[in-house]
């Protein structure tokens, strides 16, 4: 089973578990929207069924709904581990105190 992150997020949301907010976008223009939305500093992360996003450049902040369509048009460009970029998450930029990986 694959799942990707925003996927993931739906399902642990829809059983009343906390995930913070955000959306999936398919274009700059979307993405632009939902951090419009989240009005502050967000995560663009690429939704690919691959791990090491982040180390591939597939995961960036942005300050500003501007900055964000750039940032998306970026990732949704690139190819990562052989696999192109559909879709993007926008989330909440959160300070990481912990990370577990499961
Ligand atoms: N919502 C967020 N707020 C702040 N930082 C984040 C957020 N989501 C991800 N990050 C940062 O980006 C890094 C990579 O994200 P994540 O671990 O979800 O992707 P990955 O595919 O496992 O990439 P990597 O292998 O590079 O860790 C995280 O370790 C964290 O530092
Ligand atoms: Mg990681």
């Amino acid at each position: 089973m694959k799942l990707h992150e925003y996927q993931a997020k739906e399902i642990f949301a829809s059983y009343g578990i906390p995930v913070p907010p955000g959306k999936v976008a398919s274009t700059a223009e979307e993405a632009k929207a939902i951090a419009s939305g989240i009005g502050k500093k967000v995560v663009i992360k690429a939704q690919v069924h691959v791990g090491g996003r982040g180390k591939a450049g597939g995961i960036k902040f942005a300050d500003t709904p501007g900055e964000a369509a750039k940032v998306a048009s970026e990732i949704l460009s690139m190819e990562i581990k052989g696999l192109p970029v559909r879709k993007v998450l926008v989330g909440e930029c959160l300070e990481v105190l912990e990370e577990y990986y499961l």
